[in-house]
């Protein structure tokens, strides 16, 4: 089987963007690949978060993840930060990445953009860290959304002046990018769904039904708003709903309270089995515990035999 990772910052709460762009692939290709899913809580260090709201959304999204249908008894499920090796790895990364690459990535410019008070150089390095994150498990294929895309190319930059100047020891990797790979915001149709956006942008798994109203209603109706909307009832409605909507939109015949409506109950419809699991799976938080250590524990053989190996091939070990 070839080998599958993909990562997950607990930045904020996960929405409806991260899991059409990323994680409804993870779950569907648990079975097809060696999956290793973690969350990259090293790469949340790289913004202004208090230790308390850091952990307590790592948990909220490891449980998340497992309502949504990430099966530990198939996959590593893991926290980066428990596996000794992505910094490690990171580092060798480190010294073979040009500076000037890691400065043309667009979300190290939009981030220094957002944070200007805090462009951290761990801010510049975030992408040396994602490809050891990526490659430390030697991962073939990445399922990531649209603005992965940029950090994945360097992974494979790396990864070849790794090989070049060593020995070819890395494999190439290849993203795997969903239909839905840019779900858009419901407050500026013209970015992407994110958290950086402010509340209005996104819908959160765990958004209640009455902000999922709220938040549906507000959004923006202009021709693209429409069209984001129509795209987002696409992966929660009814196909042939979908159809006769669209070409009414076309003819200008669409109202938007019919759509907005339609829209609103699909997502409740959705949102609500997952959020009973979450109910759940918040009652036992020592079972979440324990499928973590358990995930790093498995992680942690794979990352010991790279970093081994890592370590004969430049030197650092004889
Ligand atoms: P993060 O935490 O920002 O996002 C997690 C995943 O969600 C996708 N995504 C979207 N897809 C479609 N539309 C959107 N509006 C949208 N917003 C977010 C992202 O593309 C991503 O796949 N650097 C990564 C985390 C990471 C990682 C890795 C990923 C660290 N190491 C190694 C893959 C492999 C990040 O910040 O994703």
């Amino acid at each position: 089987m070839k080998k599958l990772v993909s990562g997950i910052k607990p930045t904020g709460k996960l929405h409806l963007g991260n899991y059409l762009g990323a994680i409804k692939n993870w779950v569907a290709l648990q079975n097809e690949y060696e999956c290793y899913y973690f969350i990259a809580d090293y790469h949340a260090l790289t913004t202004e978060i208090s230790a308390k709201e850091l952990s307590q959304n790592t948990f909220d999204l490891v449980v998340d993840l497992l309502a949504l249908g990430i099966d530990p008894s198939k996959v590593t499920f893991f926290k980066q930060s428990d596996v000794i090796g992505h910094t490690e790895l990171g580092w060798v990364f480190n010294c073979l990445t040009p500076v000037s690459e890691l400065q043309r990535m667009t979300q190290f410019k939009d981030k220094s953009g957002d944070q200007s008070a805090n462009i951290n150089a761990g801010l510049l390095t975030y992408p040396a860290l994602q490809a050891s994150d990526i490659l430390l498990y030697k991962g073939e294929v990445v399922p990531v959304g649209e603005d992965q895309l940029q950090h994945l190319e360097l992974t494979r930059i790396v990864a070849r002046k790794f090989n070049n100047r060593y020995d070819d020891y890395f494999p190439k990797i290849e993203p795997i990018v969903s239909h839905a790979a840019r779900v858009m915001s419901l407050n500026n149709p013209e970015k992407k769904m994110s958290k950086s956006l402010g509340d209005q942008s996104y819908i959160a798994i765990r958004e209640t039904e009455d902000d999922v109203r709220k938040k549906i209603k507000k959004a923006i109706s202009d021709k693209t708003g429409v069209e984001n909307l129509l795209e987002l009832y696409l992966y929660f409605g009814d196909k042939e709903k979908h159809q006769k909507m669209s070409e009414d939109a076309k003819l200008d015949k669409l109202m938007n309270s019919e759509l907005k409506e339609a829209l609103t109950k699909s997502i409740l419809d959705f949102l609500k089995p997952i959020q009973e699991k979450i109910k759940n799976y918040e009652q036992n938080p020592d079972k979440v515990y324990k499928i973590l250590a358990d995930g790093a524990a498995k992680a942690q053989q794979t990352a010991d035999k790279t970093l081994l190996e890592v370590k004969k091939i430049v030197g650092l070990k004889k």
